[in-house]
């Protein structure tokens, strides 16, 4: 095979044309629509959230987010004035690799140690609190019965963890915290998803019904109207016609997509093969090791180095990492320098690498991985707005901006800038949120705002770029160029404690339990994919 022809074939297999983007986009309404009505590859999960924090929330509360690489842990008081935060303290941690594999005590005895030595080093020691009260964000997919509690489908992301699936993980966090003498009160149970929805909601967007995740994993939830659940009916009377559908959208196999043999070897290496298609093609645990296997594949084709003996790191898993994926895309010096440097450290500084044209089809490599990614996402993305007849504006128009919103949209989220525990804020400080990816310049467009958290998203700016490209493609310029990305300081952490404040002023002041399902504990056939 000749140099110029082995190049265009991946980029060739990784490309997905407007056609195959519509297609997809299509073809996830209709799984969407089957998920309300019955299983389908998106698990559709009502989550028992009815009512979303509107900002007036107040008390204090830890939450605890885990659910990916790192483990967030985070105190708050939050304010009698509206969106804001009296304290706010947030600590975040790589998990150690053997957490990943290990009895779920183990992982759930290392959580709470964290959160002990967390709050006694920000001098809010969970040991002396007379009422602990924690919101739980748990990022992983679980049959909610009521939004305390559920049980747990499976492990995603690569986890390995014995002893959980099929429990409730709020009774799991509650029994390590009884081994270490605590008793808190867990109001809540959050995916991740709804935690940065609701995180949203209370800070700023009242605007915002939709969350995405771009991290480690990837998901999306979003408000739906309650009478469309068709396979799901309320115990008690909900307080609002609408609940929080949480997609868990991993398992959610594009068609239209044409694997590549790395594709397979990717899945068939993993911890869980066969499950998760589509988190697997998109999500940030994943394309690292794509774009290593391509550069294999590549290397050996155009003899970067001898068939037989490529260099080590390249035939191993977390040879090369998303993060050094995202700073080869982001390089855009003329000479590739930083691209250069990563390969250099990662693979050694005698590799073909040296050379220009190499860095440049190492570049093109982790484009071209990151593009099928993000067009991927735009395209359930956009199957999720035409569901939300929110595709406007020649279809039903999107919602415009909210003019009177007493907050500005576009505040600066550096860390100086956050509010912190060091002082006790008098009159509580507006909780800041960012809005990541802007709409498009040029006049008035329809807003679609998404509350939106996870590594991609905040570390990977090309990324968010080529989602708006690929909403462009699948809805047309105007969705896309009215499409805003809304952070929210702390992220799921925060909106979990957002959450948990809800749903405890809510049984304190009502004296009863929040809406829960009436089928508690429901098996639910889960596919492999
Ligand atoms: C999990 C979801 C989660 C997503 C993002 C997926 O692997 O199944 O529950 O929302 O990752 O963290």
């Amino acid at each position: 095979m000749t140099v110029a022809v082995a190049r265009a074939r991946y980029k060739d297999e990784l490309h997905l044309s407007p056609e195959q983007l519509k297609d997809i986009c299509h073809a996830f309404v209709g799984e969407l629509r089957n998920g309300l009505r019955e299983d389908s590859s998106l698990l559709m999960i009502p989550t028992m959230v009815d009512l979303l924090p509107d900002g007036h929330q107040s008390g204090e509360y830890f939450a605890i987010d885990f659910g990916g690489t790192t483990l967030r842990l985070l105190y708050t008081q939050l304010s009698a004035e509206p969106k804001s935060v009296d304290a706010y303290e947030v600590q975040q941690e790589a998990i150690p690799d053997r957490m990943r594999d290990c009895h779920v005590d183990a992982i759930f005895d290392y959580i709470v140690a964290q959160l002990i030595d967390f709050s006694e080093r920000i001098s809010q020691s969970i040991r002396e609190k007379s009422q602990l009260v924690v919101g739980f964000c748990f990022s992983f997919p679980v049959e909610q019965s009521a939004i305390n509690a559920g049980t747990l489908i499976r492990w995603t992301k690569g986890y390995k963890i014995t002893g959980a699936e099929g429990q409730n993980p709020v009774d799991i966090l509650k029994q390590a915290f009884t081994r270490q003498g605590l008793k808190p009160i867990i109001p809540a149970l959050v995916n991740d998803t709804v935690a940065t929805l609701a995180g949203t909601r209370y800070a700023d967007g009242q605007d915002t019904n939709v969350a995405v995740i771009m991290g480690t994993g990837t998901n999306a939830c979003y408000v739906e109207q309650l009478g469309h659940i068709s396979k799901w009916l309320p115990k008690f009377l909900p307080r609002t016609p609408d609940m929080v559908v949480n997609i868990e959208w991993a398992g959610f196999r594009p068609q239209a997509v044409r694997l590549l043999p790395e594709d397979e070897e990717l899945d068939a290496q993993s911890q869980d093969p066969g499950s998760g298609p589509f988190e697997k093609l998109t999500g940030g645990l994943y394309l690292g090791d794509l774009a290593r296997r391509l550069m294999l594949r590549v290397g050996r084709e155009e003899g970067w180095f001898p068939k037989d003996q490529p260099p080590q790191p390249l035939t191993e898993y977390k040879g090369w990492a998303t993060r050094d994926m995202v700073a080869c895309v982001h390089d855009e010096s003329s000479d590739l320098q930083q691209t250069q440097k990563i390969l250099n450290e990662r693979l050694g500084s005698m590799g073909a690498w040296q050379q220009l044209d190499v860095r440049r089809q190492v570049r093109d490599i982790c484009v071209s991985v990151a593009k099928r990614s993000a067009r991927l996402v735009a395209a359930a993305l956009s199957g999720l707005l035409l569901h939300l007849e929110r595709a406007g504006p020649r279809g039903q128009p999107a919602r415009p901006s909210n003019e009177d919103d007493e907050h500005p949209r576009h505040t600066n989220l550096n860390p100086q800038d956050a509010p912190s525990t060091g002082a006790l804020h008098e009159g509580g400080v507006p909780m800041p949120t960012q809005e990541m990816l802007p709409p498009a310049e040029g006049g008035e467009v329809p807003r679609n705002v998404l509350a939106a958290d996870g590594r991609l998203f905040e570390q990977f700016r090309a990324y968010r770029e080529l989602l708006r490209d690929g909403i462009a493609d699948t809805l047309g310029e105007e969705v896309a160029a009215g499409l805003v990305l809304k952070v929210t300081e702390g992220g799921a952490a925060f909106g979990a404690a957002c959450v948990a404040a809800a749903a405890h002023a809510y049984v304190q002041t009502m004296g009863r339990d929040l809406p829960s399902s009436r089928t508690p504990g429901r098996s639910r056939t889960v596919s492999k994919e």
